[in-house]
């Protein structure tokens, strides 16, 4: 019935097809597999995420991110050791901020000898070749655990970026390599790069969460850092609705015009299209952030058998290579940069 089948009689009398082009020669062996493969992972994709606490010489685990812990400044030195021996190129730091040092302004994030600060400057000390990423945002820090500043349950957007501007500059003198902004705020990305620029910091990278999503998947993070039982209300006054795509573009726009160095999508595999999306149009180098949640649906599938985690990780990851990203943050990054260098 199929008039594409021109039975050709062969020697052995096996009906065949009259193909020219037969797509599947080009996968019949490892070596052109390979040979052919349009993306590919290095370790010089990986950003990884790590969160520190308070103390000295401890590990506390996550209860819905199995396999990732917080750390002290001391261990978080000594990851980034392991990272740097791994050639992992960039750390990013989220602080778990002890409950009694929160208030409504989140007052902490502007303590030059907070949290954040720290590790920046212990890690500088001792691993100075790695490079080093901070988050500006106030949620780590608020008692009420959003991003922003809160008055009668609006998020109030030109108090909390200069709050953020000045958060931003506590950092770079700490030692922040690149600023990343996850807050959602208008107009902090360009008030960032005025108040850096005017602090001398030209050389600071901006790095915006320039489409970050209003998401569920975040929820393993805010048990990491303290934020999921004290969080009122949601943030989609500030993330962006996840039925939409142009308002990405303009969200990028409006941050590549403002001085973004590289852009961000977050969360990661459910919003590919967004990376791809934005590498298209602007070019610029684009990451994206497999975030908690996702983190925590395939370890937890891999610790209960479910799926071959060897490969289920590496797949994801070489997915966002595929979609354009740059780079990827990804809490897998010290095991996979491990798989990579095993061969
Ligand atoms: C906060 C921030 C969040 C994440 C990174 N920065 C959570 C949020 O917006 O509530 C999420 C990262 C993750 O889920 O792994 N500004």
């Amino acid at each position: 019935t199929s008039p594409r089948i021109h039975p050709v009689p062969e020697p052995t009398g096996t009906p065949r097809l009259d193909l020219v082009q037969r797509p599947r020669r080009n996968r019949k062996s490892d070596w052109s597999r390979r040979l052919v493969r349009e993306a590919s992972l290095s370790v010089d994709d990986l950003i990884w995420p790590i969160f520190v606490m308070e103390g000295r010489a401890a590990r506390a685990p996550i209860a819905s991110m199995p396999g990732v812990e917080r750390l002290t400044v001391d261990e978080a030195v000594r990851a980034a050791v392991h990272a740097a021996k791994l050639k992992i190129p960039a750390l990013a730091l989220f602080p778990y901020i002890d409950p009694t040092l929160r208030d409504p302004e989140g007052s902490e994030a502007l303590n030059e000898n907070n949290l954040v600060c720290q590790t920046l400057r212990a890690i500088k000390a001792e691993v100075p070749q790695i490079g080093l990423i901070t988050d500006v945002a106030l949620d780590p820090f608020t008692s009420h655990g959003h991003d922003g500043l809160l008055e009668d349950g609006r998020i109030l957007n030109d108090e909390t970026v200069d709050i953020l501007v000045r958060q931003a500059l506590v950092q770079a003198e700490a030692g922040a390599d690149i600023i990343a902004p996850s807050d959602m705020m208008d107009g902090r990305v360009g008030a960032i790069r005025a108040g850096l620029d005017a602090a001398g910091f030209t050389d600071v990278q901006i790095m915006s969460y320039a489409a970050k999503y209003a998401s569920a998947f975040y929820g393993p993070f805010r048990d990491a850092i303290g934020t999921a039982k004290t969080l009122s209300g949601d943030k989609r006054t500030y993330q962006m609705d996840p039925g939409n795509g142009l308002e990405a573009l303009r969200e990028a726009a409006l941050d590549v015009e403002e001085g973004a160095d590289m852009l961000m999508v977050k969360p990661g595999l459910p919003y590919l299209d967004i990376v791809w999306r934005l590498k298209e149009t602007f070019g610029l180098p684009t990451f994206a952030y497999q975030v908690s949640g996702e983190y925590a649906m395939i370890e937890g599938a891999i610790r209960n058998g479910w799926v071959d985690g060897e490969r289920i990780v590496l797949e994801s990851l070489t997915a966002f290579k595929r979609a354009g990203a740059d780079g990827i943050f990804t809490y897998f990054a010290p095991r996979m940069a491990e798989r990579l260098a095993a061969g």
